[in-house]
């Protein structure tokens, strides 16, 4: 499908198919890769379901990324505020144009993808149903009193992961439990990676999100 000539940020749209098993899908990848790398995850966790999948606009040494880091692991919280708008009014204009019910999407982010996803949920709560955060950080040290009751969150983060202490991923739930999120931890014993063996877990997950409708 070519893609609408407003829509001038580099992203993949895949339409939804027959009957969908799950909600659509906005996937984000991590630090050096792309839109396509994610997409092999639509089969596993929404079968059928819209997808669309953005790549970040940021380059670090020539990698991709969706906001820019001071060093691994600390944030520059002034350029995510200002990247988390831009992306969030891309997904509402994209979904506007390719047709996606308003805040029916649930983020899939991998690292630097989960990162923008989860400032996506404090800073622009009506964007996302809910969101599944793989080697997730904290984007935020204080972040905005958005109220995301109701939305369902998944934090899957591996004990082995050299970037993210068990301290983080609390304080990360933390924060979203404290703002109403149905927040969900399913760690892994690897590292910094998705663990496929929890996919089909994360899936039964997210298809409740897609029966019961977005959530405001
Ligand atoms: C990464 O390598 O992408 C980090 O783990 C997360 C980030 O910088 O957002």
């Amino acid at each position: 499908m070519t893609a609408p000539a407003e829509l001038n940020r580099p992203h993949v749209y895949l339409p939804a198919e027959g009957e969908p098993t799950g909600p659509p899908l906005l996937l984000l990848h991590g630090t050096g890769g792309d839109e396509h790398d994610l997409l092999p995850l639509r089969g596993h966790l929404s079968s059928a379901a819209a997808v669309l999948s953005v790549r970040g606009t940021v380059l670090e040494n020539g990698m991709p990324r969706f906001f820019r880091r001071l060093r691994e692991g600390v944030f520059d919280e002034d350029d995510l505020r200002r990247r988390t708008d831009e992306l969030a009014d891309f997904v509402l204009l994209a979904s506007g144009l390719y047709g996606i019910e308003p805040g029916s999407l649930v983020a899939v982010g991998f690292s630097n993808g989960a990162n923008i996803a989860s400032a996506m949920l404090f800073q622009r709560p009506n964007v996302l149903a809910g969101a599944v955060l793989i080697a997730a950080m904290v984007p935020y040290a204080d972040p905005p009193a958005a109220d995301l009751t109701g939305k369902p969150v998944i934090i899957s983060n591996g004990d082995r992961d050299f970037m993210i202490t068990a301290d983080m991923t609390k304080r990360l739930a933390d924060q979203l439990l404290n703002r109403g999120a149905e927040v969900t931890a399913m760690p892994h014993a690897g590292g910094h990676e998705i663990d496929a063996t929890l996919l089909p877990q994360i899936r039964t997950l997210i298809e409740g999100v897609h029966r019961s409708g977005p959530t405001r």
